[in-house]
C-alpha cells in the first residue's frame, strides 16, 4: 500500500459544538499525520467548485449554504492508504447507514449535516488539496512513531 495525502475538512457547526478537537483526535490516534491545518469560512465560489460533481442534484444548494455558513477546519491527512481509511474512519454518507464507532455514527443526526468531508479517490484527493492548500502550507515532517504504528 503507498503513502497517499487525502483531504478532510470538518464541517460547520463542528467548531461550534467544541468537537474539533476531539475528532481530530480520532485522526491522530489512528496513526495518520496532519500535514496541512487551517481554519476557514469557504467562499461560495470554492464552495461550488469543491462540490461540483453535485451540482445538478436536488440537494445542491442547501449544500454550498451548509457548507458556507461558519467555519470549516481543513486538513490535509498522510498516511499509508489513508484515502479509503480517512472514509472508513468517517462513516458512510447516510447517517442512518453510518455505523456507531465512526465519526458519522457517533456524532451526526442528519445527513446534510454529516459533520466531515474526505475525499473519495486520489484523484478529488489531489484536486481538493490543491483547492483548499497552497503548497507552502503543507508541512512533511518526520514520524518518530513509525515503528509503533
Ligand atoms: P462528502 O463529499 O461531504 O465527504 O460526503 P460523501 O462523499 O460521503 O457524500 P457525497 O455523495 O459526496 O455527498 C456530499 C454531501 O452531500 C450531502 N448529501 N445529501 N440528501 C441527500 O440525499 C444527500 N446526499 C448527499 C451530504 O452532506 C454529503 O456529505
Ligand atoms: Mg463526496
Amino acid at each position: 500500500m503507498a503513502i497517499e495525502r487525502t483531504f478532510s475538512m470538518l464541517k460547520p457547526g463542528v467548531v461550534q459544538r467544541r468537537l474539533a478537537g476531539e475528532i481530530i483526535s480520532r485522526i491522530e490516534r489512528k496513526g495518520l499525520k496532519i500535514v496541512g491545518l487551517k481554519m476557514m469560512t469557504i467562499p461560495r465560489g470554492l464552495a461550488e467548485t469543491h462540490y461540483a460533481e453535485h451540482k445538478e442534484k436536488s440537494f445542491f444548494g442547501e449544500l454550498v449554504s451548509f457548507i458556507t455558513s461558519g467555519p470549516v477546519v481543513a486538513m490535509v491527512i498522510e498516511g499509508e492508504d489513508s484515502i479509503a481509511r480517512v472514509r472508513a474512519l468517517c462513516g458512510a454518507t447516510k447517517v442512518d447507514a453510518a455505523l456507531p464507532g465512526t465519526i458519522r455514527g457517533d456524532y451526526a443526526m442528519h445527513t446534510g449535516l454529516n459533520i466531515i468531508h474526505a475525499s473519495d479517490s486520489p484523484d478529488s484527493a489531489a484536486r481538493e488539496i490543491g483547492l483548499f492548500f497552497d503548497a507552502g502550507e503543507i508541512q512533511a515532517w518526520k514520524d518518530h512513531n513509525d515503528a509503533w504504528i
